[in-house]
C-alpha cells in the first residue's frame, strides 16, 4: 500500500442538503442536511471505511462521490479532477473509474438475465469487446470473484446470497475501476459468509490495485479491511484514524460506544471495555442539535457542548476528533482546561 502518493480522492467541506417543501407552490420549510461539511483524502491503494449508524449519511456520501448525486456544497476532486459539478457528458469516460457496490445483491441484479449478461453487460455497453471476447472476459472475472465460469447461463436466483454479492462484484469489476465504493457490501448477508466476501474484496484491491471507500453501520466489518476509519454521526464526521489507532485508542465518546457494542471474541478480555449502551435514538438531521450533535446522548456532555460546536482536530499524528472532552488523550499534550478552571502554578492536581 503507496500511503505516501498522491490522493485519488480529495473530499473538502461536503455538503448536500435535502430541501423539504411544503405545499402546491413548493415553498421550503427545510433542508435534510444529511451530509453537513466532510472532508477527507483516500490514497491510492488505501482502504478508508466510513462507519456511523443508520441515517448517518454514508450512502448519500457514496452517492455525492460517484456524482450520481449533485453536492450543493464542498469540493470532490478524483484522480486529479474537480469533479464537483462536472456534466454528466464529461463524467461518462470517468464513470469506469469509480464504481458503486451496493448492500442488497438481490435488487441490484436484473433476475431475467444470466450471469454472462449481467457481467458482460458493461463490456457491451462500452462496445469494447467482441461476443466472444465478452464471454471469455466475463469468465475470467468469474473465476476471479470465486464463481463457476461454467455457470456463465444462469440465472441470478439459482445462486445464494453471497454468490449473488459476488456476482455484483463481477460486475463492478468489469470495466477495472480504480475506486470502488463499498456500500454496506455485506449487511444482507449471513454472518457466517460476511467474512468471505470481505476477504474476497481485500484479495482483489492487491491484484487489481484498488482503493476502496467501504461504508458499514458497524465497526467490525470494516475492522481488517481498512487502513483508515472514520466515522459519521448525523452528517458529520466526528473521528478520523489509522485503524490500529481508532480501535485500539478511540477518542471520541461516539466511537467508543460503537465500539463497545461489538462482542469481543474473547472472554478474558470482555472486562476492559465496559458496555455503553446509547441512549435514544439518533436526532433527525432535518433538525440537528446545536454545537455538538451528539450531546442529546452523551454521557460526558457539559454546558460548552450545547453551546460551541467541537472542530475535528488532530489530538494525535494522523487521529483527528471533534470532542470537548476526548478520551484516551495521550499524557503529553492535555486538553486546554476551560475557562475560570485553569491551575495555579505549582499545585498538584490530585489524579482522578
Ligand atoms: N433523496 C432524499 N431526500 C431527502 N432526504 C434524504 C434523501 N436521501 C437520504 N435522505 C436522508 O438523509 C439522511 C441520510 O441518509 P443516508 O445517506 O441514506 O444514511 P445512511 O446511509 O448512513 O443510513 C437520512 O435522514 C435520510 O432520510
Ligand atoms: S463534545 Fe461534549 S457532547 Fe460532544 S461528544 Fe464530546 S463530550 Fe460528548
Ligand atoms: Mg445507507
Amino acid at each position: 500500500m503507496s500511503r505516501a502518493s498522491e490522493p485519488l480522492l480529495s473530499v473538502q467541506g461536503l455538503e448536500k442538503h435535502f430541501p423539504v417543501t411544503k405545499g402546491l407552490l413548493k415553498r421550503q420549510v427545510g433542508a435534510v442536511r444529511a451530509v453537513d461539511g466532510i472532508g477527507f483524502d483516500v490514497v491510492k491503494g488505501e482502504t478508508l471505511g466510513l462507519v456511523g449508524e443508520s441515517g448517518c449519511g454514508k450512502t448519500t456520501t457514496g452517492r455525492l462521490i460517484t456524482r450520481l448525486i449533485e453536492p450543493t456544497g464542498g469540493k470532490i476532486v478524483f484522480d486529479g479532477r474537480d469533479i464537483t459539478h462536472m456534466s454528466q457528458g464529461r463524467l461518462r469516460p470517468l464513470r469506469r473509474d469509480m464504481q458503486m457496490i451496493f448492500q442488497d445483491p438481490y435488487s441490484s441484479l436484473n433476475p431475467r438475465h444470466t450471469v454472462g449478461a449481467i457481467v458482460g453487460a458493461p463490456y457491451r455497453i462500452q462496445g469494447i469487446k467482441t461476443e466472444h471476447g465478452v464471454k471469455r472476459a466475463v469468465q475470467e472475472i468469474l473465476e476471479l470473484v470465486g464463481l463457476n465460469p461454467e455457470h456463465y447461463n444462469r440465472y441470478p436466483h439459482e445462486f445464494s446470497g453471497g454468490q449473488r454479492q459476488r456476482i455484483g462484484i463481477a460486475r463492478t469489476l468489469a470495466l477495472k475501476p480504480k475506486l470502488i465504493i463499498a456500500d454496506e457490501p455485506v449487511s444482507a448477508l449471513d454472518v457466517s459468509i460476511q467474512a468471505q466476501v470481505v476477504n474476497l474484496l481485500e484479495d482483489l484491491q492487491s491484484e487489481l490495485d484498488l482503493t476502496y471507500v467501504v461504508i458499514a453501520h458497524d465497526l467490525s466489518v470494516v475492522r481488517h479491511i481498512s487502513d483508515r476509519v472514520a466515522v459519521m454521526y448525523l452528517g458529520k464526521i466526528v473521528e478520523m484514524a489509522d485503524r490500529t489507532d481508532l480501535y485500539g485508542s478511540p477518542m471520541h465518546p461516539y466511537t467508543n460506544a460503537l465500539l463497545s457494542a461489538v462482542p469481543i471474541p474473547d472472554v478474558r478480555r470482555r472486562s476492559e471495555r465496559e458496555r455503553i449502551r446509547l441512549q435514544g435514538d439518533v436526532p433527525s438531521p432535518l433538525n440537528p442539535p446545536p454545537a455538538c450533535r451528539f450531546h442529546t446522548r452523551c454521557w460526558k456532555a457539559q454546558e460548552i457542548c450545547r453551546k460551541v460546536e467541537p472542530p475535528l482536530t488532530a489530538l494525535a499524528p494522523g487521529h483527528q476528533v471533534a470532542c470537548h472532552f476526548p478520551e484516551n488523550l495521550s499524557g503529553d499534550a492535555p486538553p486546554a482546561p476551560a475557562a475560570g478552571q485553569e491551575k495555579e502554578p505549582g499545585t498538584i492536581s490530585p489524579v482522578s
